[in-house]
């Protein structure tokens, strides 16, 4: 730890994110200027959380079938009759374009003998069923009887295929199987006001990849809500990341949403010394060049770097407004249960989890990226979904660039936690008191999920 490291009354390194606001000079937007602890306890989760069978079950009965998940994106079904299949444990809806401005969510089986209705994404006119024929409007309004004479007890209003609640925000299309829920704007809490200055729905899917891991969902999701790792898991990146520096924060009262501020710019409190120059050239591959220009700091020279970049997206006078950590840092939320989103401009990136059929050690990690949609420009079209099976690098996945080896170096955790977390004496993680706070936030509301009775 640097020797000037001075500890907040939370114990946590200098300089806070809040320190690094205030140096800023622009206008600070509201969303960022202050952070929330919320005093949940020290409690860890038990390991059974995460590899039991039973709490699988649970969560297939109490909570996926009560909350909003994110299905897809809107531009992955841009035309009337496009669908994609959204499958959450033994359930698959279909969601689909039914009019130009209308999506449904139909429960994918035919109610007849019960095949499914489709198999894969695509784009139709009726759903038709390949076992018999029983077909079916886009809105779910029976179309077609196959021999009507020997179906006398099924008619339109009897035959109309169910549907799960759709709701929309930013782009996202969200669905839910509980018609008692609280519509997707309450569930959502603060979240559509806070991405009010960066709009979700101004974006593009320049990329979608989706991987299984041999891993509980929840450890994925949790690998990805905190920058403590990164000094032992990314050691290439804590020459410019204030991971121990990072603010975390969950707000008293507020169940869906929490949120982690990373700052880059700075060393990581693990990195011995370094300079100004050290900390630019390392941020960059082939940044050995690079200096830090007289009297600023590496944090500034980063942001105005990104800031030339964005220039070229938003306009030079758009850019020049964006503060250095909306240009820089990762500023991050997590939408209970299984979305994490990015917020302001360093990076567009959005991760999804989910479990994967009825093992709890196997999950599927959705990674999108959404750049804005570059000024004046029409929207580019969506770029296809890459599916990497389980044993594949994310590298292999070149629309990611550079993170795929970094999130080959998330991964090559989550497997061995898994295996870890079965032959665990004592039973229970222990978290950090502030840096794993998030992860306590979100079990303790899930435990509210499991709680409340089937
Ligand atoms: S199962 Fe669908 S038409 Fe028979
Ligand atoms: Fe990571």
């Amino acid at each position: 730890m640097a020797d000037d490291a001075r500890l907040d009354p939370l114990g946590r390194p200098f300089p806070a994110v809040q320190d690094l606001l205030r140096a800023d000079p622009r206008p600070q937007p509201w969303q960022l200027n202050a952070a929330s602890y919320h005093d949940i306890g020290l409690g860890g989760v038990p390991a059974t959380q995460y590899t039991g069978q039973d709490a699988l079950a649970a969560e297939y009965a109490r909570l996926w079938p009560r909350v909003w998940q994110m299905a897809c994106r809107e531009d992955e079904i841009p035309e009337v009759g496009d669908h994609i299949l959204y499958e959450i444990g033994d359930r698959s809806l279909i969601v689909v374009r039914s009019a130009a401005d209308e999506i449904r969510a139909l429960y994918n089986a035919c109610l007849h003998r019960g095949r499914q209705l489709r198999d894969c994404p695509g784009r139709v006119a009726k759903f038709r069923c390949p076992f018999h024929g029983f077909t079916w409007a886009l809105d779910g309004q029976l179309q077609e009887t196959p021999t009507p004479w020997d179906f006398p007890h099924v008619t339109d209003g009897n035959f109309r295929l169910p549907e799960a609640r759709v709701g929309r925000w930013g782009g996202f299309v969200f669905v839910n199987f509980d018609q008692a829920a609280p519509p997707l704007e309450t569930y959502l809490e603060d979240i559509p006001s806070i991405f009010e200055r960066w709009p979700m729905e101004a974006r593009y899917t320049a990329a979608h990849v989706a991987r299984p891991i041999a891993c509980n969902w929840k450890l994925a999701v949790e690998a990805f809500v905190e920058s403590f790792h990164v000094t032992d898991t990314h050691p290439q990146a804590a020459s410019y990341i204030g991971d121990f520096n990072t603010q975390y924060d969950v707000w008293a009262g507020k169940r869906h949403y929490s949120r982690m501020i990373s700052p880059r710019g700075i060393a990581s409190p693990s990195m011995g010394e370094m300079t100004q120059d050290e900390i630019l050239q390392s941020s960059e591959p082939n940044g050995e060049s690079l200096r830090v220009p007289e009297g600023e700091t590496a944090r500034r020279a980063m942001a105005d770097r990104r800031r030339a970049v964005l220039a070229t997206v938003i306009g030079a006078e758009e850019a020049e407004r964006v503060t250095d950590s909306e240009a820089i840092d990762t500023i991050q939320y997590w939408i209970f249960p299984n979305l994490v989103v990015w917020w302001g401009l360093a990076a567009p990136i959005v991760y999804r989890f989910r479990p994967l059929g009825n093992d709890p050690g196997l999950c599927l990690m959705e990674a999108y990226l959404l750049p804005l949609v570059p000024k004046d420009k029409p929207r580019p079209k969506p770029a296809k979904t890459t599916h990497l099976d389980i044993e594949q690098s994310w590298t292999d996945a070149k629309e990611l660039g550079g993170l795929g080896a970094v999130f080959d170096q998330d991964v090559s955790n989550l497997w061995a936690v898994h295996k870890g977390l079965k032959s665990m004496r004592g039973g229970a993680t222990t978290l950090a008191r502030y840096q794993e706070n998030r992860i306590r936030h979100f079990h303790d509301v899930l435990r509210g999920y499991l709680d409340r009775d089937a």
